[in-house]
């Protein structure tokens, strides 16, 4: 039995959590910092890291009083994320594994959102295709092994959650975008005509600005509501027809959606329609959380692994 110490704070949640074996979660603890940074519009880094300061010890003490077991490894987001807010977490990570004398792990966020569902879906094994979609990435990986991806396209210029945020600042909805662009869209109707941008016929990569200027160019024209839907049935048929194409292209019919906007059903719906096993993780889960980065850690786990105080954040990390 493992149980590793989950530790996450590359963005705006200050998280822990204890996985038992990289499925089974003994607790998860999220401090959300939405209200803090509602007034900005968006997550203003050096607030972000100061708050994590002022949390996290609270929030790893819960995790491991909630767990009520020994733990056998911390685990810790790397990057990419905010560095400042990283940091907030490698550096406490290290100081905990050093007093403790247990080995530390470090995670990169993607794998983590990868790993969300393998707590999700027990049966779960690579090789299998995972899609993230949030804040900071759209990305499709070939999952070869637990340990191993193979990048088969990504953003070429805004994320997919990037994109909700800008629209939904647009529509003047509060921060965080995404979750209350869905809200608002659920009363609008589908009227407003926006390029459906595929890019080559093969392609898995994405491409969300062009989309994000030509909703810009019709707010004015239309109510806010239609805009909403309009923009998040384009989205949704974009997904869609990526995760076809990946299909198709690979010949995997095992697919998880991971990220942030994973959890909007409109896109699982659409998604849902595709003849393939399509799988998502809880809505806690897609957004971040410390037990994916215990669970993702569980792959890497090595009783041997204390080479760790020279480990830094890393605010670009490609998996
Ligand atoms: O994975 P996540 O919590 O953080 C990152 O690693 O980026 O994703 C956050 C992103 C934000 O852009 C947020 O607006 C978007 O996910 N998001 C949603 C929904 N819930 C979160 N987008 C659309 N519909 C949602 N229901
Ligand atoms: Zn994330």
């Amino acid at each position: 039995m493992i149980r590793i110490l989950g530790i996450e704070t590359s963005c705006d949640e200050t998280a822990a959590a204890v996985v038992e074996n990289g499925r089974k979660v003994l607790s998860n603890i999220v401090y959300s910092q939405i209200d803090l940074h509602k007034m900005y519009g968006g997550v203003v880094p050096e607030v972000a890291s100061r708050k994590h300061v002022e949390k996290i010890n609270l929030v790893v003490e819960r995790a491991i009083k909630n767990a009520g077991v020994p733990i056998d490894a911390v685990a810790v987001t790397v990057g990419p994320g905010l560095v400042g807010s990283l940091l907030v977490g490698v550096s406490y990570a290290k100081a905990y594994a050093y007093a403790l004398g247990l080995p530390l792990i470090p995670i990169n966020h993607l794998e983590g959102h990868i790993a969300s569902n393998y707590i999700a879906f027990k049966e779960l094994k690579p090789p299998f295709l995972a899609l993230i979609i949030s804040g900071g990435h759209s990305h499709f990986y070939k999952v070869l092994d637990y340990n191993k991806y193979q990048t088969l396209g990504l953003t070429r210029d805004d994320a997919l959650g990037e994109a909700f945020d800008k629209v939904a600042r647009m529509l003047e909805l509060d921060y965080p975008g995404g979750p209350n662009l869905e809200i608002l869209a659920r009363k609008g109707k589908d009227i407003v005509e926006l390029p459906l941008v595929l890019l080559e016929k093969d392609s898995l990569d994405f491409s969300f600005s062009g989309i994000k200027s030509a909703t810009m160019k019709v707010k004015d024209k239309y109510k806010k509501e239609d805009i909403a839907r309009s923009f998040e049935e384009l989205a949704s048929k974009i997904v869609k027809e990526k995760v076809k194409r990946a299909i198709d292209i690979t010949g995997i019919k095992d697919i998880v959606i991971a990220g942030g906007v994973a959890s909007n059903l409109r896109i699982r719906s659409y998604l849902d329609s595709i003849d393939a096993n399509i799988m998502y993780p809880p809505i806690e889960y897609c957004t971040d959380n410390a037990s994916m980065i215990a669970s993702a850690a569980y792959y890497k786990y090595d009783s041997r692994s204390f080479d760790f105080l020279k480990l830094n954040a890393k605010a670009r990390y490609p998996l």
